[in-house]
Parts: C-alpha cells; sequence; structure tokens
C-alpha cells in the first residue's frame, strides 16, 4: 500500500530534509506534493529521480493528500492544519501551534507510541520541539526504570533551528568578522559567530524564554508525569548542525552509571558512547544521523540520586523531519494498513 503525501515547507530546511529522507527511508510514497508559498510556487524539485513542481499551499486541495508533513511556520500550521485535517489529509506538524492542545498527540515513536490513537480528535499529530525529543529519547528508559523527579539541562543548540536564512548569517558573519568588516546581527539578538547567545525564542513573564518552557512543558506531555520537574537553560552556539545537551538528573531511586548505561544500550533510537574519552559531538558523531548519542554518563558527585548525561542529536533529522517520518511509519503500521 502506497500513500499520497504532501510536505508543506518544501523550499525550507526542514522541508527539504523531510523529501530526501522519505527517498533514504524508502518510504511508501506514491505520489509527492511540496508546497510552499506563492513565492516558490512554479519551482521544482527533485524527488525520486523526478522533477516536481512546487505548488502554491494556497490553492492546494488537501483531500488529495493522505498525510500532510508540515514544517513552514506555526501561523502557516494554524491556517492550513484544520482545512487539511478535516479533508482527511493527516497532518503531522513540526510547529509549537498544537503542541500544548490537550486532544492532541504529541509524540516521539520511541517514548511514547501509544499516545498517537488520539490523532483521530482532529487529524493532527504535533511533532516536539527538537531539543524535547534528543532529552526524551535519553531520559525515557531511566523513568521507566528507576523513575525522574527533577531534570536539569542545559542546551548547546546549533543555528540550523533558526531555519536556513540564519545558517547564512552564521557563515558570513565568520567570514566577514575574519575580513574585519563589521557585522549587524539580524537573525539572533547578538553576534552568533564566536559567540554563545542565552537566548532562544522569546523571554516569557517568568524569565525563562519560550524554547526553555517549551522542554518544561513538552516534557510532562510526553512522559505523561505532570509531576516531573524540569529546569533549562537554552544556548545557541556557532555550529550549523546538530544539539548537545547537558543533563542532569535525580532519580526517584537511586541507580548507578553503569545500570544506566545497559538501560540506554539497550533503548531504541540510542547509541551509547560507553568510555569517557568516547563523548559524541556534532561534528563527526550526530550530525547527519538519526540516532541519538549519549555519552558522559556518569554518578552526579554532589547528589545521591543524581546521574549525568551528555546527549547529542541532529535536529533537523531527529529532531524534525526524521521523528516526523517515524510518526508517519507508526501512523501506517498501526492505523493505516
Ligand atoms: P517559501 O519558499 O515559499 O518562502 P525555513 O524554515 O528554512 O526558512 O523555510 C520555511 C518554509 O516555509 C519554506 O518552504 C517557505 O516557503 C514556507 N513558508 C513560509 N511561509 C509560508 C506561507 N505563508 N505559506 C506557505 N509556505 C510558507
Amino acid at each position: 500500500q502506497k500513500f499520497d503525501v504532501c510536505v508543506l515547507g518544501a523550499t525550507g530546511l526542514v522541508g527539504k530534509t523531510i523529501l530526501e529522507i522519505l527517498e533514504q527511508r524508502d518510504f511508501p510514497v506514491n505520489k509527492v506534493y511540496p508546497l510552499a508559498s506563492a513565492r516558490s510556487a512554479g519551482q521544482f524539485i527533485e524527488f525520486n529521480g523526478e522533477s516536481i513542481e512546487v505548488l502554491d499551499a494556497d490553492n492546494f486541495d488537501w483531500s488529495l493528500a493522505q498525510i500532510g508533513f508540515f514544517s513552514a511556520g506555526g501561523a502557516t500550521s494554524a491556517k492550513y492544519a484544520p482545512m487539511a485535517g478535516d479533508a482527511g489529509c493527516i497532518v503531522i506538524d513540526n510547529t509549537s501551534e498544537y503542541r500544548y492542545e490537550a486532544d492532541i498527540p504529541l509524540v516521539v515513536p520511541e517514548v511514547n507510541p501509544d499516545a498517537l490513537a488520539d490523532y483521530r480528535n482532529r487529524n493532527i499529530i504535533a511533532n516536539p520541539n527538537c531539543s524535547t525529543i534528543q532529552m526524551m529519547v535519553a531520559l525515557k528508559p531511566i523513568q521507566e526504570a528507576v523513575g525522574i523527579d527533577r531534570i536539569n539541562v542545559c542546551t548547546y543548540q546549533s543555528v540550523s533551528g533558526a531555519g536556513k536564512e540564519a545558517m547564512d548569517e552564521l557563515a558570513k558573519q565568520c567570514a566577514d568578522l575574519l575580513s574585519g568588516k563589521p557585522i549587524e546581527p539580524k537573525s539572533f539578538s547578538r553576534q552568533i559567530a564566536f559567540n554563545v547567545i542565552p537566548q532562544i525564542d522569546v523571554f516569557q513573564d517568568n524569565g525563562y524564554t519560550k524554547e526553555e518552557m517549551k522542554m518544561v512543558w513538552e516534557t510532562k506531555k510526553i512522559l505523561g508525569d505532570d509531576s516531573i520537574l524540569v529546569n533549562p537553560t537554552a544556548v545557541r552556539v556557532p555550529v550549523f548542525f546538530g544539539h548537545a545537551e547537558a543533563i542532569h538528573i535525580e532519580t526517584r531511586t537511586q541507580t548507578s552509571a553503569e545500570e544506566v548505561k545497559e538501560l540506554l544500550k539497550n533503548a531504541p533510537g540510542l547509541v551509547v558512547c560507553e568510555a569517557d574519552e568516547d563523548f559524541p559531538t556534532q561534528i563527526g558523531d550526530a550530525s547527519g544521523k538519526d540516532e541519538t548519542y549519549v555519552g558522559r554518563i556518569r554518578e552526579d558527585i554532589s547528589h545521591p540520586n543524581g546521574i549525568n548525561l551528555w546527549v547529542v542529536a541532529d535536529n533537523v533529522r531527529k529532531g524534525a523531519a526524521t521523528n516526523s517520518i517515524q510518526i508517519a511509519e507508526l501512523l501506517i503500521e498501526q492505523y493505516l494498513s
């Protein structure tokens, strides 16, 4: 059985990666409809050796597609997802637009596959934030085995999370600064080249940024535990692809670094780097891969129930495109075939 799919935001960073991964994973695609705004309609993209015209989402008949991958920004999803859902196109949405609505499932296939059943409520499934996804893949096996009371996390997030323009800006700032030219920040509130910025998304009334609060809200929803405490600091670093996270957890019952390594080695979607010196980084390990990499697993010397981990994943792949496609694969396996 093959499916007709549409990709909204097909000319963007995540949309292009979705098309690539659909090919790589041999997803059962019958017809693909690349969609964007009127700006890009009429361009052509390559898919499975064919040249396919990009269509204006405004004129698209959503009943033509059975599955829709949406990654064109929150406002665009708000405009089209209900229309698509009503027309029978099951939307897998990469934006934060629907993530916090109680009747919309928020799914990481390795972590909470059962939540997917609720897709029937509105034919919309939300893909979590990139930083949350990799943290969930790494922490779920620990939560299941020994429980987690509290998570302290600091992220080191690449500029690809802010889209294509932000990547171009990092490259240009590096070149300009190295040749003595002045720079003017646009995508970020400060210079991003040779700098780190402790602000991702906008500030909230409580002094946290929205990116940080996404990690709090989404962790509770995905793990199905409102009592879990999350204390995040989200930081943008001058890296093109891949997010890293220093995660410090307090478990409900005491465990050991050895036990955590064993748990994670047997868990789906993870690569465990066991030796201290084998720690993963964005370049050479996680970037371009679909797995989440975990290293520096050690006991917290300041707390009897503390465990520390270093978690790295490709934010455009596992953090967005791959996770969306895994959701679609699960949907097909469980409900559409
Ligand atoms: P377009 O090429 O027409 O601007 P990125 O995150 O890399 O910046 O990409 C954003 C993606 O979302 C692009 O494919 C862009 O298409 C698409 N997009 C943005 N706004 C709209 C809109 N109002 N309607 C449809 N697609 C949109």
